[in-house]
């Protein structure tokens, strides 16, 4: 059996944890034998639960940076506007680094990490998780396999349930830049247009244009008479959709524990979460209409590729249910699904049919078993593992390079929101 892979976590919050947690599960792949966090608790938590010695934890990058190396790789899961920063000088003292996406948040950023991977000679692989997935995998599979025959067209749609735009992009860390580092389209669907570019193969984008706005969660659109605190004197709390006490306290499966993490009373009773909920400046329980939102609650995007092919693309936060849709032309068939609901199906041309198609559902529910990114959590952490051991890596791999597109595709889309929906050009 081969050595597991040292590691050091940087950032031990909730995602690096889902991939540390590996280390648990399969102690043959990794060891977790370090880790960096800011806040002593989430380090003594690592320390704990990792068996780490005093020496190997750090209060920041730069004292991890300060000593000789110790690991192969480094997992960096703090939040997106701190993946650049923390990550050149890990890559400059040796390490490869799993990154979570977005792995940077503007184009500059984007190509100084690249340059640094380039010149250290080091990895840097992208969290773009759902490439794993066994619905996009399998997808991915028809689409090689020359299923459609040539890509006239990709569209796919997210749809961000209302609670869960709700808990994240109006009342929580992903609300504004300042908090996050990113706008919605970054942080919520770098993932997609990483999967629309993965799904083109070699096909290139060659332009972009976006639409979007903030349309929902501004004052304007404020029930008559709701207040400025659903538990503090908003006299409609009770008929709102988005009362602070129905979301997270009632209905505690909805996101809610999103905060009862971040308050640290995640088992508390009802009383303790509405006591805590009643407090004047408690965030997640402002008027959803009146929490001046610098960024938008719905976008589009127009994708021109080499060819003559397109991809379209919509975010549409606060709808009824979460879930991603993808429809994809070809010049043979057709592929549709949505993510969420675990299958999908190729109708082939067939003139002889009695429809003129043929109609087959791909069932990946066994292979994706719930799990909120099908698997692709685990799934990534043990082809990080194969790249690391030189071993085979699977057809989801990817590098630096490949990553680089779908982000690439999202800062030219804000740019275009930006001017009115001008289109911009797509270089390499
Ligand atoms: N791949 C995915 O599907 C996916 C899903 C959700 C979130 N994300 C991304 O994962 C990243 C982490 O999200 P999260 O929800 O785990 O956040 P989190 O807040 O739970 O974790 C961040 C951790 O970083 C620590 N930290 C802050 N500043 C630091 C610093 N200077 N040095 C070291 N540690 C520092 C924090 O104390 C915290 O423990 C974000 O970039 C987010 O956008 C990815």
């Amino acid at each position: 059996m081969p050595n597991p892979i040292p590691v050091i976590v940087v950032g031990m919050g909730e995602r690096a944890s889902i991939y540390a947690r590996e280390a648990l599960s399969h102690p043959d792949l990794l060891r977790i034998v370090g880790v960096a966090d800011v806040d002593p608790q989430k380090l003594r938590q690592a320390q704990n639960m990792f068996h780490i010695p005093d020496g190997h934890c750090f209060s920041s990058v730069e004292e991890l940076a300060a000593v000789p190396r110790f690991a192969a790789a480094v997992i960096n899961g703090t939040m997106d506007q701190l993946h650049v920063p923390t990550s050149l000088p890990l890559l400059r003292h040796g390490y490869d680094i799993l990154l979570e996406k977005p792995f940077a948040v503007s184009q500059e950023e984007a190509d100084r990490l690249l340059c640094c991977a380039r010149e250290t000679g080091r990895h840097v692989m992208i969290c773009h998780v759902l490439r794993y997935a066994p619905f996009y995998r399998k997808i991915k599979e028809a689409l090689t396999a020359g299923e459609l025959g040539d890509i006239i067209n990709i569209h796919m749609a997210e749809q961000v349930s209302f609670f869960h735009h709700s808990v994240s992009y109006v009342r929580g860390k992903y609300a504004s830049p300042e908090l996050c580092g990113s706008g919605m389209l970054l942080s919520k669907c770098s993932h997609d247009l990483d999967i629309m570019a993965w799904l083109m193969g070699n096909v290139r984008p060659l332009s972009v244009s976006s639409a979007g706005s903030q349309f929902q969660f501004r004052p304007e659109m404020a029930p008559e008479g709701a207040g400025s605190h659903c538990l503090l004197d908003c006299p409609i709390e009770r008929s709102c959709i988005y009362s602070a006490r129905r979301l997270y306290v009632e209905h505690p499966q909805r996101w809610a524990n999103n905060i009862w993490r971040d308050y640290g009373s995640r088992a508390g009773s009802d009383e303790e979460k509405m006591r805590i909920l009643s407090e004047p400046d408690q965030p997640f329980s402002r008027c959803v209409y009146r929490c001046d939102i610098p960024v938008v609650d719905h976008q589009s995007l127009l994708i021109s590729f080499a060819g003559g092919a397109t991809g379209t693309f919509s975010m549409n936060g606060g709808a009824s249910a979460s879930g991603r849709h993808i429809h994809i032309t070809g010049t043979r068939g057709e592929i549709s699904g949505i993510f969420e609901e675990q299958c999908f199906t190729i109708s082939r041309i067939d003139p002889c049919a009695p429809e003129g198609r043929r109609l087959q559902m791909i069932d990946v529910s066994d292979l994706q078993k719930g799990n909120a990114h099908g698997g692709g959590d685990q799934a990534i952490v043990r082809d990080f593992v194969a790249m690391l051991r030189g071993e085979e890596v699977s057809s989801c791999h990817t590098t630096l390079e490949d990553s680089m597109t779908g982000h690439r595709l999202v800062f030219l889309a804000e740019r275009s929101r930006e001017r009115g929906g001008e289109v911009q050009h797509y270089s390499f």
